[in-house]
């Protein structure tokens, strides 16, 4: 059978033989034991509903044995013997391009290149789902394989519920990931619904089709940590020869060395587990590598004298880096932390002072010891952060849950108002005010045609069309664009593609605007193929997440979920080509609402007309909140974005006296 047959097929009607599981592929971790035997049998009968009755009896042992062995039941013996890759946008089959761009970008997640567990449908972040199963997989490329411009495909945590009656104009796809009644939406709910197959965790950009590999962590992470140093800068100098502190070599923290050496500075990465060092280093992410304080002190001096661009790693706890340069007197410019402290008692965090093998251990047999472990350490961790940003260090939370664990475990964080931490979070400080507030967020694009030329292309009319705006653009967003204009023009020689050919760039709405149009005006004429535009889920308006995206929203709102919800539905009715709404992403099921969408250019006058509404609404929606909290900066964009189109009237907020409330 061709590759489009096996598209066509969907679930076949005679079962493939069943699959090995295959050791050398990275599998997902067997997840908790959590449902009944009665449940046990409602997920049996679930996963059956897709298959034909003759097949039932000799699905159920093996069905039965996934769920006991692995906590889920994946279908295994469905995965596609094809390869799973982004194919240039002709060689799927079907009767809509729009259809053909999202199973391209299905692939690409699901790409062993690309994702975390291939076999387990995960792309991401150790839970992060495209599908549930393989059947889902199988059923949703066949709809997208027969849908017409005249229908769309609802999506429900990876259940491709059907294709609907609509029009031309209405998403092809409409994606939901983990909507749970709130009471519902605990870790344990995930647990369970998830082992039921009836919910799922998208995370951000995997259940939404959106994923670009490590590209879109290095970009956030350099304009991060470079505007981390233009807050500590005296006098506009830049990073060279000041010491950034963190840790964590995994798979968002291991973009922090690599961003560091692009920003100018000496990283100091620490990292218990050695093949996550060894597999950074040879990857060439991160310069060099100690195993020993004393050599690490010795170096990190030298560097300093001769104001070395340098990444190092040092392979062991990172609150001995922390104590240790204390003891030392090695002065930190910057420090962050980046350990999975979302996930604290499951091997996200690891306590000083014993072995990774032996912390390993005692997770499985003594979980409450570990658990106190844990804690220990998070109070020794921040007692040594306080003496350097005592003597001056800039620290910030990570957004990966540091302070709220640390505070969990009595550590001295709290600021004197004991609501609040002592430190910011980069939300907060940095990527809020700086980014987000102006409408700067991650936009991005595919190519779909596949070809590196396209990808060139694109590149050189992004990087022109933002080079003629900076020449007119506000002082207060200059510095933004030169960064991105910077990232543009060096982002060939960087070669960060893995999967398909795509690019991320921080752009506001008019920048995201201009260069969509500019795109879809070279595909008019036939210079390049036809471009998938999106975003991260991490950006302006589509992420509602009180310790992260919306942290730096202070009226008292950054608890409800409004604008990620009229994000998604605004995105709909203006043009996109599929949308998704998610519970949960990056901070933990229940944590966070977030959504994302993606638009296929075509070259044609309504995609032009779709990408100018779509994309003016897709981020004006976020200024609009941020303003009407009183962001400073998110009400400098609004005005400007209101006196540039005269059908935007937002609510402005009149600011109070605070010497009038006492
Ligand atoms: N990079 C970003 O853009 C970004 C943005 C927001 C949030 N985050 C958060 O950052 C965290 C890390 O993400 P990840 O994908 O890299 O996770 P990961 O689990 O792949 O990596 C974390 C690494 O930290 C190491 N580690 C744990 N405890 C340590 C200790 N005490 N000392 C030294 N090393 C230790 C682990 O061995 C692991 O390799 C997550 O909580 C994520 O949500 C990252």
């Amino acid at each position: 059978m061709t590759f489009k047959e096996q598209i066509q097929e969907g679930i076949p009607s005679v079962l493939p033989q069943p699959k090995p599981y295959e050791l050398d592929i990275n599998h997902a971790p067997k997840r908790k034991e959590i449902l009944t035997a009665e449940e046990k049998k409602l997920a049996l009968r679930n996963a059956l509903r897709y298959f034909e009755p003759k097949d039932h009896k000799e699905l159920i042992k093996e069905f039965s044995d996934e769920l006991e062995t692995y906590g889920r039941i994946y279908m295994y013996r469905l995965r596609p013997d094809y390869k799973m890759y982004a194919r240039p946008i002709d060689e799927y089959p079907g009767k809509s391009d729009q259809a053909k761009a999202i199973m391209l970008m299905i692939q690409n997640n699901l790409d062993y290149a690309v994702a975390q567990h291939p076999h387990e449908l995960i792309t991401y972040g150790g839970n992060g789902a495209v599908f549930q199963n393989w059947a889902q997989y199988r059923l949703t490329m066949k709809y997208l394989s027969e849908m017409t411009e005249e229908q769309t495909l609802t999506m429900y945590s990876g259940h491709p519920m059907g294709l609907f009656p609509s029009h031309k104009e209405a998403p092809r796809v409409v994606v939901t990931n983990g909507m749970m009644i709130p009471n519902y939406s605990k870790p344990d709910d995930w647990e369970k619904f998830n082992a039921l197959g009836v919910s799922q965790y998208g995370q951000m950009t995997a259940g939404s089709y959106m994923y670009i590999g490590p590209q879109g962590i290095v970009h956030g992470t350099t304009i991060t940590v470079l505007n981390g140093g233009r807050k500590i800068a005296k006098n506009g100098e830049g990073l060279e020869g000041k010491v950034f502190v963190t840790s964590g070599l995994g798979g968002m923290s291991g973009a922090q060395p690599k961003a560091g050496n692009i920003a100018g500075c000496i990283t100091v990465c620490a990292e218990v587990n050695p093949k996550a060092v060894h597999t950074r280093h040879s990857q060439g992410w991160v310069d060099e590598v100690m195993t020993d304080l004393p050599s690490l002190v010795e170096r990190v001096k030298k560097a300093k004298a001769a104001k070395e661009v340098v990444s190092i790693a040092y392979q062991g706890n990172v609150v001995d880096v922390w104590e240790e340069f204390d003891k030392q007197n090695i002065y930190i410019d910057l420090g962050s932390d980046q350990t999975s402290l979302h996930n604290p008692w499951a091997g996200g965090y690891y306590p000083v002072g014993i072995s990774l093998e032996e912390a390993n251990q005692l997770m499985a047999d003594n979980p409450e010891l570990f658990k106190d472990k844990v804690q220990e350490t998070l109070r020794r961790h921040a007692a040594a952060v306080n003496k350097h940003t005592a003597k001056g260090t800039y620290f910030f939370d990570y957004g990966n849950a540091f302070l709220l664990e640390a505070s969990r475990a009595g550590a001295d964080i709290m600021a004197a108002d004991g609501i609040n931490f002592k430190y910011p979070s980069y939300v907060q400080d940095i990527m809020g005010p700086m980014c987000f507030d102006y409408g700067f967020g991650p936009f991005r694009w595919v190519c779909a045609s596949g070809k590196p030329e396209d990808l060139a292309k694109t590149d050189a009319i992004a990087a022109a069309v933002l080079e003629e705006m900076a020449k007119t653009a506000p002082v207060e967003i200059k510095q933004q664009m030169q960064d991105n204009i910077k990232w543009i023009q060096g982002a060939q020689e960087n070669k960060l593609v893995v999967g398909s050919q795509a690019r991320i760039l921080y752009a506001d709405a008019q920048g995201r605007i201009n260069i969509a149009e500019a795109f879809n005006k070279a595909i008019a004429n036939g210079e390049i193929g036809l471009v998938v535009l999106g975003r991260d889920h991490h950006d302006v308006s589509g992420t509602d997440s009180p310790y992260r995206e919306t942290s730096n929203i202070y009226d008292g709102s950054r608890f409800t979920a409004d604008m990620a919800i009229h994000n998604v539905i605004g995105d709909s009715f203006r043009g996109a080509t599929w949308v998704s709404i998610h519970n949960g992403g990056g901070v933990g099921w229940g944590e966070v609402i977030n959504g994302g969408f993606g638009m296929v250019l075509d070259g044609s006058k309504e995609a032009s007309r779709r990408l100018e509404s779509m994309l003016f609404w897709d981020v004006n929606n976020g200024i609009s909140r941020r303003s009407w909290a009183r962001n400073e900066e998110a009400i400098f964009a609004i005005k400007r974005a209101m006196e540039n189109q005269p059908l935007l009237k937002v609510t402005l907020p009149n600011i109070v006296d605070d010497a009038l409330l006492g």
